[in-house]
């Protein structure tokens, strides 16, 4: 009989493993889920204190950073590929590139996605499974921004 990891088992023992599929996408809740999962995390941004600086570097409205949000994550957790659908192919650290992201931002991000998670009552495994994978592309992102930051005349995006 296949094992699953138990935390990420349902009853039945049938529920494939995260990163599986398209697993991610449906314990996240699908479109209507990832839609306030966004949504919730940039309603932390702009409340919680501690993204004061992350939220500077975003537009005033937010509305298009929700919709990119919600299209990327979509395809990124192993569902319909609606980023590359509605905007191309993208590179998420070369996206960010311009931006001044240091570590400070990026633990930012990450808390306002982990409070996110937390307040809309995943489950604990998919929680910390999720904010494991996240962790990855935000790094990448900070690491591409210092690079860029470092290089002499990089004002320009
Ligand atoms: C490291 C922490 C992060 C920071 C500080 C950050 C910041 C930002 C900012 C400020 C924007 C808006 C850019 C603009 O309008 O000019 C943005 C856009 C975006 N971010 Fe992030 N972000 C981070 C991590 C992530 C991660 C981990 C993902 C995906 C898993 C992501 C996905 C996106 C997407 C898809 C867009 C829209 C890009 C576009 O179409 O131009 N971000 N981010």
């Amino acid at each position: 009989m296949t094992e699953y990891p138990s935390s990420n088992a349902s009853s039945t023992g049938e529920a494939p493993a995260y990163g599986t599929g398209d697993a991610t996408y449906q314990a996240a809740g699908g479109l209507d889920g990832i839609t306030r999962l966004v949504n919730r995390f940039y309603d932390n941004m702009e409340r919680l204190p501690e993204a004061a600086a992350l939220r500077a570097m975003h537009p005033e409205d937010l509305t298009e950073s929700r919709q990119k949000l919600v299209f990327f994550l979509s395809g990124w957790m192993g569902g319909p590929k609606l980023y590359a659908r509605h905007y191309g192919s993208i590179s998420i650290p070369k996206a960010h590139a311009h931006l001044p992201v240091d570590q400070s931002s990026r633990d930012a991000w990450l808390h306002c996605m982990a409070q996110s998670l937390l307040e809309l009552d995943y489950p604990a495994p998919f929680r910390d499974y999720l904010l494991q994978k996240l962790a990855i592309p935000a790094e990448s992102i900070r690491l591409m921004c210092e690079f860029h930051q470092s290089q002499p005349g990089s004002t320009d995006p």
